[in-house]
């Protein structure tokens, strides 16, 4: 058991006062390169991280569920059968989702269960705690009802709760690198085929975190809003191009800059990221195979750049942290992760200067925008998986 699932376990038993019989656990994951590209069927560059959540749970011997948040000191009641949605409590709503689709998907009827959640994820980081706690808890519920989903139905099970519980009708990144993650190497996923491979690192690097703890209002409809041009982009290559156009994997940077004065301007430049991040993360894997990590770099670099101008999900505070790290020694290259309007920046580093680096940035956006912040490394890590029973 890793420490989280020790902590889980004491906390289930003060809480509902007996042994958690089924535990999972399931990490959170920096988006390394391939920013908005998993909804538009392309490539992404991830990492499960050395952070999670583990979901504890023991039959209750009813038709109710008792759910506990360890970390928010709360708790509330639902009836399996029909687990609904909590304005009130809403840290629940990610169980309540998985619980409703995981018995949809696969047909049984669900016995009640005393459940337990607890994290070490920051929380606004951008490190996708909320999809760790839905491929943890998907774990355990399956397991306790004795049913089997693949890894990939689980993620989608997970998709849906963030679409239909939280309103974000993300793609499947989070919930793909959380499963598919491994320790010491990346995941490179391909979002049209869903096959994921795993590449290594240059020897020698690690990657920095630095959370701004800012989360810009709105996010969520941003985020949707971006995905709606971006298919509306797609619908537009594949009126002009024909039905080689499935979606923007299919636009080339070459395609793009063909129709630059024939589509809206406003959609053009929502297009141009997804397309020029593609085209990165295939350059970037080659880069990286290479040991290349100099031009990896440059092309987080030139991805945040293109969050900047194309995409706008950038913000102040993520451009002080990626402006500071273009010139500190030892930082090979910067970028926003994730969703973006706020979060994290994840920088590629030299190990050896991690100290010192953390330090430059601090300083930098404690200077700009007058609040703390403590970067921290993480370390690739393996995928979620039941921890009991083994
Ligand atoms: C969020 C979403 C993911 C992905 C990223 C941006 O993390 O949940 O599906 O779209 O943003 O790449």
């Amino acid at each position: 058991m890793n420490k989280l699932s020790e902590r889980l376990a004491r906390e289930h038993r003060r809480h509902h006062g007996v042994d958690p019989a089924f535990i999972a656990y399931a990490p959170g994951r920096v988006e390394i390169l391939g920013n908005h590209t998993d909804y538009n069927e392309g490539f992404v560059l991830s990492a499960a991280i050395d952070s999670g959540i583990a979901y504890g749970l023991t039959a209750s011997g009813s038709g109710e569920c008792r759910l506990y948040s360890a970390d928010f000191e709360r708790s509330v009641a639902c009836p399996a059968a029909e687990p609904g949605r909590s304005d009130s409590e809403r840290w629940s709503n990610y169980s309540r989702g998985v619980l409703a689709f995981l018995t949809q998907r696969h047909g049984f009827s669900p016995d009640g269960f005393l459940g337990t959640q607890i994290g070490d994820i920051p929380i606004g980081a951008g490190l996708s705690s909320s999809a760790a706690l839905e491929i943890a808890c998907g774990l355990a519920v399956a397991a306790f009802h004795g049913v089997q989903p693949t890894p990939l139905d689980l993620a989608r099970i997970g998709q849906k709760a963030e679409h239909e519980y939280a309103g974000v009708k993300c793609g499947l990144l989070d919930q793909i690198s959380s499963l598919f993650g491994r320790a010491d190497s990346l995941v490179f996923t391909d979002f049209r085929s869903l096959d994921v491979r795993t590449v290594g690192l240059p020897p020698g690097t690690a990657f920095l975190i630095a959370n701004t703890a800012v989360k810009h209002t709105l996010v969520d409809s941003e985020y949707n809003e971006r995905r709606q041009r971006c298919e509306q982009a797609a619908a537009y290559f594949a009126r002009v191009l024909g039905d080689r156009i499935k979606a923007l994997r299919d636009v080339s940077w070459n395609d793009l800059e063909a129709h630059r004065g024939s589509l809206d301007p406003a959609i053009w430049r929502r297009a141009a990221h997804p397309v020029g991040e593609n085209e990165r993360v295939l350059k970037g894997v080659a880069l990286l195979e290479a040991g290349d990590a100099a031009g990896f770099g440059r092309l987080m670099f030139e991805s945040h750049q293109s969050s900047m101008i194309y995409f706008e999900n950038s913000c102040p505070e993520l451009d002080t942290l990626v402006e500071t790290a273009r010139t500190t020694p030892g930082v090979w290259g910067a970028r926003l992760s994730g969703g973006g309007f706020g979060g994290s920046i994840v920088a590629l580093i030299e190990t050896d200067k991690a100290a010192a680096i953390g330090r430059t940035l601090a300083g930098a956006y404690e200077k700009a925008h007058g609040h703390a912040i403590e970067p921290f490394l993480v370390r690739p890590s393996d995928g979620a998986r039941l921890i009991r029973p083994v």
